[in-house]
């Protein structure tokens, strides 16, 4: 009896610690938020259906529900800024503008409910959140907490500004206290790193992990492909810092997907998708749901990227090659011996004709692939390693392979097929 129990305890001690321990996220989270699209409008006057107010949550849970969304995995409605009123009430608490907010915080989360969603919430550790509304201070976190626990919220973004470096240090371990002690599962989502530079030794990756289900790690994202490239470049670049950081339970967050409004081409709303995929980022939209386009909607809605991106081994992807030509290649290491491939296109001329092979990408010798273009659809046989191919990639654009092996060695089509793919093969990774 003593041997077990002590054996369970040095097993306990032997785990690392490696994520939060609420059993959540185990896939990056996937849904919508207000902010990129709707901001800090309050003007619910001037501007009734796209000021911040239930009504914009309540058509949106809508939308999600009724338009696809959910089946695929878009579960979570995520209030952001400027729900709240300007104080708190006369016991400290949080109350939601009880003009834009009449019905309360509680009869939403129970409304997003009834329709098989998740409600998210935005708070601020600091003095006021950054649009100027109630912060939480280091001692209305508990509260805080409390609160949305009763509301029946199932996510909090807890944004860093307005506090200092040690406020953070604390608040942010402390709210993951407080919000396991609710008991109420909550998905956590940290700003912090993104407060201090986005990388060690400021930020903790461990730490991080331990404590929060994902975190911003960088700049916000603006309505622009400039914005949308400028997040790749610091992704990307400091990849051998953020790619190791990330797991089921712990995920970067590049932030939110901008696909269906204003600033991005058909060709850069695919890239992005493509690209947050490879970082394996949560994937919460913000664009009208309501209006927004057939083509948008596509590319959002595109089953094998939302597998690709779900995948359960939860590992982020690399960039694996630069060439002079501005094209790129990334991947990202999928379960059952997957792997995706993008090729990318900075160029602002035409089409481009890429060559290469899966041997130049470092892909194991005598191997055998079956690809499937995920936008495409398109599968491409039977590709050997050391075959060269070329994909045709356009300006801001992106060619995605989805690439499951087939039996060594090169079988017959119909035997092949019925076989299992091989497992335990990770391409090397740069
Ligand atoms: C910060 C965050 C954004 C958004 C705004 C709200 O800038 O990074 O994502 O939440 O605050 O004011």
């Amino acid at each position: 009896m003593e041997a077990m129990v002590l054996s369970g305890l040095a097993l306990a001690m032997a785990l690392p610690s490696m994520a939060l321990e609420n059993g959540l996220a185990r896939t990056p989270p996937m849904g919508w938020m207000s902010w990129e699209r709707f901001r800090c409008n309050v003007d619910c006057q001037a501007d009734p259906l796209n000021c911040i107010s239930e009504q914009l949550f309540f058509e949106m849970a809508d939308r999600l529900a009724e338009d696809g969304w959910r089946e695929l995995g878009y579960e979570y409605i995520n209030i952001d800024d400027c729900w709240s009123a300007k104080q708190r009430d006369a016991a400290g608490q949080l109350v939601p503008d009880p003009k834009r907010f009449p019905s309360g915080i509680k009869a939403l989360a129970d409304y997003v409910h009834a329709r098989g969603l998740k409600l998210g919430i935005y708070g601020d550790l600091g003095i006021f959140t950054c649009g100027g509304y109630p912060g939480t201070m280091l001692e209305n976190v508990k509260q805080d907490a409390q609160t949305f626990a009763a509301w029946g919220v199932d996510m909090l973004k807890l944004d860093g500004c307005y506090s200092s470096a040690e406020e953070q240090a604390k608040g942010y371990p402390e709210m993951a206290r407080a919000l396991n002690a609710t008991g109420r599962p909550i998905v956590y989502s940290c700003s912090w790193p993104a407060y201090q530079g986005g990388l060690p030794p400021k930020v903790n990756y461990t730490i991080l992990a331990e404590i929060c289900n994902l975190w911003r790690n960088y700049d916000d994202i603006q309505d622009s492909w400039d914005s949308v490239l400028s997040i790749v470049d610091w992704f990307f670049t400091n990849q051998d810092v953020l790619q190791p950081a990330a797991g089921p339970g712990h995920w970067n967050d590049p932030d939110m997907l901008i696909i269906g409004n204003f600033g991005l081409s058909y060709e850069q709303s695919r890239s992005q998708m493509a690209l947050w995929t490879v970082m394996a980022a949560p994937l919460l939209m913000s664009t009208d749901l309501r209006t927004i386009s057939p083509s948008a909607k596509e590319i959002l809605q595109n089953r094998l990227m939302i597998q690709i991106n779900q995948d359960p081994l939860g590992i982020q992807g690399r960039r694996i090659v630069k060439e002079k030509s501005r094209i790129e290649v990334f991947l990202r290491p999928l379960s059952r011996a997957a792997s995706t491939l993008v090729f990318f296109s900075r160029r602002t001329d035409m089409p481009f004709r890429y060559t290469t092979s899966l041997a130049k990408l470092h892909f194991p010798e005598d191997a055998v692939y079956e690809v499937q273009d995920v936008y495409v659809g398109k599968i491409i046989g039977a590709l050997r390693t050391a075959d060269n191919f070329s994909v045709v990639i356009n300006p801001s654009g992106v060619v995605m392979w989805y690439l499951r092996p087939m039996e060594l060695p090169l079988q017959p089509w119909h035997v092949a097929r019925q076989q299992a793919p091989g497992e335990g093969f990770h391409p090397a990774l740069l």
